[in-house]
């Protein structure tokens, strides 16, 4: 039988890959960095600026509204100028936003920082894994894809971890201010990365793809065959290509499923546990605020371990049935959470503890579960000729549902209580359980055209990876 092209490359890395895909995923530690700063600095804000809950939410959220419009503006700028030099730009605005964000004196000067720093956390989201999966190798490629999303893990952990340590001499403007360290590292680094070579190829520079390509894959074979799968992939690009495929009803039902799928990802609760996870262990009965700050580190390190669970057995056991999973995990989880405020944190001197455990096992659930699969799933189900389009909508969805989220959870703990809040992230849960019994197609050992095909051919969304 004849090999794919990526068995045949399957065995022959370059380390220089490694390299390239590890600097371009900077880019996911330092969206996760400026998402998970934010927890240890709101306590200060209250007791320095003495901050509103509106105000709270505002400086949490508007940070994901200007990511909603990054990651858009992305889309363009990216094309128009290339894959490195918009992640440059995120770089730039990364380190900048940083130094002005620790130098706001008021809530409303935060806020315009932050809207600032989003437009950087959306480029980034939106152009370092485009960036990835068109440099890498095939054969590595959701490995990569997942090792971004890894990143962002880490990186929302080691914003706890010096949140904590700078919370002793309360130096919030630090916690802020230090995230332009990794950003300026990154700038550099990406200095010496090559473009992609398929935006090359796009803008006509073949000579210099060709170059990129020599210097990334193993051989001469190799890079004749990609040069001409690429060369081919452009030609065949139809009329019918990019935005213009949302005339085309069955791209429109794979575009659908991506926005219904980033929505429940959000919707499950996993960032009111990454923003607010030390205002959730007070309300648990810690009183101490660095009972809270570890238990918020914990939260995140339990976030980085359990993404390998998934990235372990995503490709053993498929995407549905770890979803399966995530979602019962994850709905039985807010329901216990629920019931602890229901019936008081202070009913018996194990509720605290029975409250982070739940706490900790939705997280494991999420993470394992929905936080890299929906990723995977969404970089999958589209046509190659709308791809960009079709991720651009999703991601777009995935900032604007994380902004509501984040803009209203304080608000529903006081207009439905704790319990009431906790027990509508269980049935949204449920909700995602069964969109993707009903929606979601198993796409593990299928390749993209097998996909591409089945979705074009008008077959049901669950069945285009059968
Ligand atoms: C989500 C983010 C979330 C992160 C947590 C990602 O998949 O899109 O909103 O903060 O996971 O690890």
């Amino acid at each position: 039988m004849e090999q794919t092209y990526s068995e045949r490359h399957k065995t022959k890395i370059k380390r220089i890959i490694y390299i390239v895909a590890l600097t371009a995923a900077l880019a996911g530690l330092l969206f996760g960095l400026d998402v998970g700063v934010i927890s240890g600095v709101l306590p200060w804000l209250e007791k320095d600026w003495n901050t509103s809950t509106k105000d709270q939410e505002i400086i949490v959220s508007i940070l994901l509204l200007g990511a909603f419009f990054g990651s858009i503006l992305a889309g363009f700028v990216s094309r128009k100028i290339g894959r490195k030099k918009t992640i440059l730009l995120s770089a730039l605005i990364f380190a900048v936003g940083a130094v002005l964000s620790a130098m706001t004196t008021n809530p409303f000067a935060m806020e315009v920082v932050r809207f600032f720093l989003g437009i950087g956390v959306g480029i980034a989201s939106f152009t370092a894994p485009l960036y990835l999966s068109e440099s890498a190798p095939q054969a590595i490629r959701g490995g990569l894809i997942s090792m971004y999303q890894l990143m962002i893990t880490i990186g929302i952990v080691l914003a706890f971890v010096s949140d904590t340590l700078l919370s002793y001499g309360g130096h919030w403007r630090m916690m802020l201010g230090i995230i332009a360290v990794p950003a300026v590292l990154m700038f550099i680094g990406v200095l010496f990365l090559p473009e992609s070579p398929r935006w090359l190829f796009l803008v006509k520079k073949v000579d210099k793809a060709k170059e990129v390509l020599t210097m990334l894959r193993n051989d001469e074979d190799e890079v004749k065959e990609e040069m001409a799968e690429i060369k081919e992939a452009l030609e065949n690009d139809s009329p019918e290509s990019g935005w213009k495929l949302l005339n085309n009803p069955n791209f429109r039902r794979a575009v659908k499923l991506g926005i219904v799928l980033q929505l429940f990802q959000q919707f499950t609760g996993i960032n009111v546990v990454m923003y607010y996870a030390p205002t959730i262990f007070k309300d648990a009965g810690f009183a101490n605020s660095h009972q809270q700050m570890w238990g918020t580190v914990l939260v995140g390190l339990i976030n980085v371990l359990a993404t390998f669970i998934a990235i372990a057995f995503v490709d053993r056991f498929g995407r549905k049935p770890i979803l399966y999973i995530g979602c019962i995990v994850m709905a039985l989880s807010m329901c216990c959470i629920g019931y602890v405020f229901h019936v008081g944190v202070t009913t018996s001197p194990n509720m605290p503890y029975f409250a982070v455990a739940c706490l900790l096992l939705f997280v494991v659930g999420f993470a394992c579960s929905a936080g890299p699969l929906v990723w995977v799933v969404c970089s999958e189900i589209f046509p190659l000729a709308g791809r960009d389009a079709g991720i651009t909508i999703s991601t777009a969805t995935n900032w604007l549902c994380n902004a509501v989220v984040g803009a209203t959870f304080l608000t529903m703990l006081n207009v439905f209580g704790k319990d009431y809040t906790f027990w509508i992230f269980m049935v949204m849960n449920i909700l995602f359980f069964f969109t993707v019994l009903l929606f979601c197609p198993e796409t593990k050992g299928k390749s993209l055209e097998e996909i591409e095909e089945n979705l074009m051919a008008g077959k049901s969304l669950r069945k285009i990876g059968r």
